[in-house]
């Protein structure tokens, strides 16, 4: 089973294989800050990968498309940023994500 490490709050969760970032870690009672339907409009859930981008489902033309649309086309020349509601685990991840908190 995937296991996340989310910074600077410093958890860890195992995922199961194929979720996203973001409902595995909301799933274990923690919030991860949006602004849409998790639906990858907003990229408000965005995320760095610290270690293990290799390890999440590559990124879509929807993901692709709206990063371009919110933060311009320099943001996705960075592979390690991603959106936790669209990126699914297939592996070990470290990510980095403030605003992440107990709900
Ligand atoms: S929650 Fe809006 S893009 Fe991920």
């Amino acid at each position: 089973m995937p296991r996340i490490r989310v910074e600077p709050i410093g958890i860890e969760i195992d995922a199961p294989e194929n979720e996203t970032v973001m409902d595995a870690v909301c799933a274990e009672g923690y919030y991860w800050p949006v602004g849409c339907a998790r639906n990858g409009e907003c990229t408000n859930c965005s995320m760095e990968v610290l270690s293990g981008v290799g390890r999440l489902t590559a990124m879509g033309r929807w993901e692709r498309a709206n990063l371009v649309r919110q933060r311009g086309l320099r943001s996705i020349e960075d592979p390690r940023l991603r959106l936790a509601c669209q990126a699914r685990v297939r592996g070990d991840v470290i990510v980095y994500k403030r605003g992440v908190e107990p709900e």
